[in-house]
């Protein structure tokens, strides 16, 4: 069965995709069969996979659909870069928020669809748009675990409190099994101090149980992104490959 993670968090730019497709591919290399799913019609994730998202007929909106409407699922919908698998997003995607809604089991279409993938793959890893609507409520049903980026500046604090709060109010309306399995600290900017001041802020909240290594601010990872590569290929030597290698091994050491 696929162990399922869910990256999210309501506030834009806070490494979300950029962890999600990383990660998705160096598990990759891992060895590990994982499915990438890209639920923001912005499609950054398949974007940064090389993929152009207007040039992609068939996105995660139509697969859900077809679903729906045929039962007809399956690898066909998925591309692929290299060994990892992608169920892409197009800006059709926009379109699945007022479809969920329309639904009568509107917070469980994504986990019911996912199914179908759960023999075929070790790891299914859905990255989400920022907020939190029926479509990021429907990718947090549809995992075990639950990861949240946190960009290190002051105003993160203040969305990840609502964050948690939509996880409590998930894990215990929906999803008795979701579990929290940690937040990872991101940093874009080279302010040095207040990324310190922010991690021990979180620290003295969440305590080290819960928190993840730090991605650290690497200009490799925007380069990698323009590139359609992720880090660990693009710049096996840089400082944010041996921090994604330490957050992939930290997470299946976790998950173990
Ligand atoms: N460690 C890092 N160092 C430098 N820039 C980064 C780093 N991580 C992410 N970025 C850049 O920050 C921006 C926001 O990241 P992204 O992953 O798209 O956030 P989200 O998906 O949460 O909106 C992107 O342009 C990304 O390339
Ligand atoms: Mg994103």
């Amino acid at each position: 069965m696929a162990k399922t993670l869910a990256f999210a968090n309501l506030k834009g730019g806070t490494g979300k995709t950029t962890l999600c497709y990383n990660l998705a591919a160096l598990l990759t290399d891992m060895g590990q069969r994982t499915l990438l799913v890209d639920l923001d019609a912005q499609a950054h994730a398949t974007t940064h996979a090389g993929f152009e998202p207007l040039k992609i007929k068939k996105g995660v909106f139509d697969a859900i659909d077809d679903y729906l409407e045929k039962h007809n699922t399956g690898p066909q919908v998925l591309l692929r870069q290299e060994k990892l698998f992608i169920l892409p997003s197009n800006p059709k995607t926009v379109l699945l928020e007022e479809k969920l809604e329309s639904l009568p089991n509107k917070e469980s279409v994504l986990k019911d669809f996912l199914v179908e993938f759960d023999r075929d793959f070790d790891f299914i890893l859905i990255d989400t748009p920022p907020s939190l609507g029926l479509t990021v409520l429907n990718a947090l049903v549809a995992s075990q675990y639950l990861l949240i980026p946190v960009k290190l500046d002051f105003f993160s604090l203040v969305g990840l409190a609502q964050m948690i709060n939509f996880y409590y109010k998930v894990n215990a309306t929906f999803s008795p099994y979701l579990r929290l399995l940690g937040l990872i600290p991101i940093s874009i900017s080279s302010r040095a101090n207040v990324c310190k001041d922010v991690m021990n802020e979180l620290r003295t909240t969440f305590g080290e149980r819960l928190l993840l290594p730090t991605l650290r601010n690497d200009i490799k990872v925007v380069e990698a992104s323009s590139h359609g590569l992720p880090v660990h290929r693009y710049a096996p030597k840089s400082r944010a490959t041996e921090d994604l290698t330490k957050i992939a091994r930290e997470i299946m050491r976790r998950l173990a």
